[in-house]
């Protein structure tokens, strides 16, 4: 217990570098690219920045706000952490999916983890050198269909590595990670964005501008600003790049002291963030692919809005272009820029599972840590067996839980906590002055934001509940039930210990 106790960040640099690792992830260099493309290119835009200002800089706020608040009185994990600010039963169980969203995620988060890894490697030792786009693609589709062991291998060495640096604690390990990982991140994301714009036509083989990718990605449109699925989508996006309506920042926040300044640490980490994914997330990929393919192939390409095809099928064979050291140079630094946002994505997704489980049962970091590991490894296997099984986990978690645990912790927090006192939370300490119109947005605008974006998925949700399914989404789906479950029954668990006391 006296280990637990300690457990705290080291600095404040270090601090707002896990956080921005904590935000800065795969979401950033795959998926914000592809979503953008798909939804119209600079008709995103305007919907994505109206959300990151009345959804997420407000979310960002109250969620950082609730963390060192929960800190104060030694919670470290949603579910408690809402049972701190009302004590009516059902709080907690909300709370659960502050828990179970991290869990879930990681499953299979960490397997794309691992492919970044592998490709890493495999650029290094110019494995990707003489082949064809066809025989990429084909080396990729043999990888996810596990033609080999190969990414079972580094799919449990990414796994041991979570493991490993979180049962380091959060200034030895987490910390640390953020520290090495986010500076070497935007050397190698700046080095590959500035290759991106300055590509250009003719050269090593390229047929058009890079530039153009761009152009496409940043002319404000307004043609699709009354569609509402630009709007869903663009919510999503700013959802899960900031790590919102998860959990995590709540227990990243709840290791601040507790009269530490959380105005500015909040917007110093979600402004990194969204710089790292607006101007380096969105000069890599889609400028190089379209410097050889052409604006047309891309937006194609990226159809599901995943990022995976260009990231691990297209660039690995563009690279090859460019010489046999430049290739692997780039290789390295691609897939090494993946590596690193998601290690620092993943490792945020342990730790409030880690601290509800440090916090109510008394658990030793290294055992707490070993059981996340363990709990994503299981989770993981169907995930990893089914492309099914995956896109199941990301929609339900991915997609829509989030949505549901930040309804939940708005109200909490703006109308049951109360605005007065929340805002005197959020600015307690505060070293910048927090402009006073938040104070309306969180308490009116984001909620009702929030519910309309929750009820306009309701079609979708009731349309994908009610479709035929196969035996493996049927699986991932009991499983996922299964999990909640069993973490509301560990809550139950902990709350009448607490009780007893
Ligand atoms: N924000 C991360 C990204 O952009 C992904 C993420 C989703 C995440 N959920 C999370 C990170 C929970 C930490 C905790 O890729
Ligand atoms: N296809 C999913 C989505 O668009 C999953 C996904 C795409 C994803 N890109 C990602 C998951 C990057 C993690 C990281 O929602």
């Amino acid at each position: 217990m006296a280990l637990n106790k300690q457990e705290a960040w080291g600095s404040r640099v270090g601090l707002i570098l896990a956080m921005a690792g904590n935000a800065v992830g795969l979401g950033n260099f795959l998926r914000f690219p592809a979503q953008a493309i798909q939804n119209g290119g600079g008709a995103f835009i305007i919907p994505y920045l109206t959300c990151f200002l009345l959804m997420g800089l407000p979310l960002l706020y109250v969620e950082w706000a609730m963390g060192r608040y929960g800190g104060k009185s030694g919670q470290h994990s949603a579910p408690f952490m809402f049972n701190a600010m009302d004590k009516r039963f059902f709080w907690k169980y909300l709370g659960v999916f502050g828990i179970f969203t991290n869990l879930a995620i990681a499953a299979y988060y960490c397997y794309i983890e691992s492919w970044a890894l592998s490709w890493a490697y495999h650029s290094v030792a110019g494995h990707f050198m003489g082949k064809t786009q066809g025989e990429v693609t084909a080396f990729f589709n043999s990888y996810i269909g596990l033609g080999t062991v190969e990414p079972v291998v580094f799919w449990i060495l990414c796994l041991l590595l979570n493991t490993w640096i979180l049962s380091k604690g959060l200034k030895g390990g987490v910390e640390l990670a953020a520290k090495i990982g986010m500076p070497l991140l935007l050397l190698f994301g700046v080095v590959l964005a500035v290759r991106g714009v300055t590509l250009t036509a003719g050269e090593q083989g390229a047929v058009y501008d890079g530039v153009l990718g761009l152009n496409y990605l940043w002319q404000p449109t307004f043609s699709s600003i009354w569609d509402p699925v630009v709007w869903r989508n663009a919510a999503g996006q700013i959802f899960f790049t900031l790590s919102l309506g998860m959990g995590s920042i709540h227990c990243y926040a709840s290791y601040v002291k507790s009269r530490d300044d959380i105005a500015l640490n909040a917007m110093s980490a979600g402004w990194m963030n969204e710089f790292v994914e607006v101007v380096l997330g969105s000069a890599i990929i889609i400028p190089i692919a379209v410097g050889y393919l052409g604006v047309d192939k891309v937006i194609e390409m990226t159809k599901g809005g995943s990022g995976f095809g260009i990231g691990f099928m297209t660039l690995p064979f563009l690279f090859t272009q460019w010489g046999a050291t430049l290739s692997a140079i780039s290789g390295f630094m691609w897939f090494g820029l993946l590596f690193f946002a998601g290690i620092t994505s993943s490792l945020a997704m342990g730790t409030p599972c880690m601290g509800f489980l440090k916090d109510n049962f008394g658990w030793a970091r290294g055992k707490a840590a070993r059981t996340f590991g363990f709990a994503v490894l299981l989770l993981g296997i169907p995930c990893v067996l089914s492309q099914e099984a995956f896109n199941e986990f990301d929609y339900w978690v991915g997609t829509i839980s989030l949505v549901v645990f930040a309804i939940a912790e708005v109200i909490l927090f703006a109308w049951v906590f109360g605005m007065e006192k929340g805002w005197k939370e959020i600015t307690d300490g505060a070293d910048i002055a927090v402009p006073v119109v938040f104070k309306h947005i969180i308490k009116y605008v984001t909620p009702v934001f929030l519910l309309v974006v929750f009820f306009g998925s309701l079609p979708e949700i009731w349309a994908t509940l009610t479709k035929k399914i196969t035996p493996y989404v049927l699986f991932a789906r009991i499983l996922l039930a299964g999990l909640f479950a069993g973490i509301a029954r560990l809550v139950y668990v902990a709350h009448r210990k607490r009780g007893a006391v």
